[in-house]
């Protein structure tokens, strides 16, 4: 396919400023790169914080966008013709750079990625559902599974290393907030390791879905605290060997401190300082989710992982996040964005088709 020289991209043209949909140029692969023509963009709550905030980002203007789904149509010279060719269906998060503070993100037609963080996946997958994956997966087994020394993580053994699967039978896992796209990936992650039970908390009309990823147990989130507590003691002693709080706001906190066993391991995915000196006095250990593949402290598990990804993903032991996939291409993510900070979204992952872009 011929490659364009020009692209439309959704700018965020100044810290705390508007996104436009502009005009840009479509950038070259450098020797180590893959050139994607980008499917599908799903909608991650990091980009309206970054937008709201300023936060993350120090050098603008800058193309958001973490999560999503293409086609490789170049590739650089020094990238091996076993590892990508042109025509492979690649899933992806955007490019960071740590230098600059900046990143060029996946709300673009298309992208240059370096190949060893780009996964391949398979034909049975469409782009929409292919697009949720990433950002899942990275923010939920790199917390949980990073042996490197130094990483803030539980270090389970991964389950995509032989011997992995059902290595922790008998062991019990709870997952605030299960209906999150982290929340999904985390009960299936916890399923595939062997842990049981597997408790999620989740708005009760996601309870069969949940089941189906691997949670034994639902419980409405929207009981009091003292409720969830009386719940948890009836399904696993009310407390856990690992939790996994894919909210992590001021309502999650202690709860989800009170639900993790002494010695236990609490992962997080926000602001860790607020509870990590209280777990320290009751002897439990807090780990804040780091979810990109590009990290250095995560590049170790980062190959295998993402090299894993194409037949877990075949096989259905990780399914992606189900779909609303909104219209106008680039357009809809402002409308998309708006609707994840008001809390509107339940259950489901918000894509957009950039090449759909009027
Ligand atoms: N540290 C990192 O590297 C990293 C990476 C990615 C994301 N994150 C953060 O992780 C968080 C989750 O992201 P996401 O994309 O998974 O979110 P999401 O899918 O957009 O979350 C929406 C879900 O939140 C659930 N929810 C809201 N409040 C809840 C509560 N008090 N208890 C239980 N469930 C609740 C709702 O559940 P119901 O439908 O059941 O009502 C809804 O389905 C965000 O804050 C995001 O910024 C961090």
């Amino acid at each position: 396919m011929s490659i364009p020289t020009q692209q439309k991209a959704l700018v965020l043209e100044a810290k705390f400023g508007n996104f436009t949909v502009q005009t840009t140029d479509v950038p070259r692969p450098g020797p180590e790169d893959l050139l994607v023509k980008i499917e599908a963009a799903a909608l991650n709550p990091a980009d309206w914080k970054i937008q709201t905030y300023g936060i993350l980002v120090n050098e603008y203007p800058v193309v958001l966008g973490s999560d999503a789904s293409g086609i490789v149509i170049a590739v650089g010279e020094k990238v091996s013709p076993e590892a990508f060719a042109v025509g492979d269906r690649a899933i992806f998060q955007g490019d960071i750079d740590f230098e600059k503070q900046t990143t060029r993100g996946t709300y673009a037609e298309y992208l240059t990625l370096p190949h060893q963080f780009v996964a391949k996946f398979p034909e049975n997958l469409p782009f929409d559902e292919a697009a949720t994956v990433l950002s899942g997966v990275a923010t939920v087994a790199l917390p949980l599974y990073n042996h490197v020394e130094g990483a803030d993580s539980v270090k389970l053994f991964p389950p995509w290393k032989e011997g992995g699967r059902g290595k922790y039978a008998g062991k019990s896992f709870l997952v605030v907030g299960g209906a999150t796209s982290m929340g999904q990936f985390a009960i299936q992650f916890a399923r595939l390791s062997g842990f049981s039970p597997i408790v999620a908390t989740a708005s009760v009309h996601h309870a069969a879905f949940l089941k189906t990823l691997g949670a034994t147990h639902v419980v409405d989130r929207k009981l009091a605290a003292g409720e969830l507590q009386a719940e948890f003691a009836k399904i696993a002693s009310g407390q856990f060997d690992v939790v996994y709080d894919a909210v992590s706001v001021a309502d999650t906190f202690p709860l989800s401190l009170a639900a993790t066993a002494p010695g236990g391991h609490l992962v997080v995915v926000l602001s860790p300082a607020e509870i990590a000196e209280e777990a320290k006095k009751q002897g439990k250990n807090v780990h804040y989710a780091r979810g990109l593949f590009v990290l250095p402290i995560n590049r170790e598990v980062s190959g295998p992982l993402l090299a894993s990804l194409p037949k877990l993903l075949e096989t259905g032991d990780i399914k992606p996040n189900r779909v609303e996939v909104l219209p106008g291409g680039l357009n809809g993510v402002v409308g998309g964005l708006e609707r994840l900070k008001a809390n509107q979204v339940s259950g489901v992952k918000l894509i957009v088709h950039p090449q759909e872009t009027a």
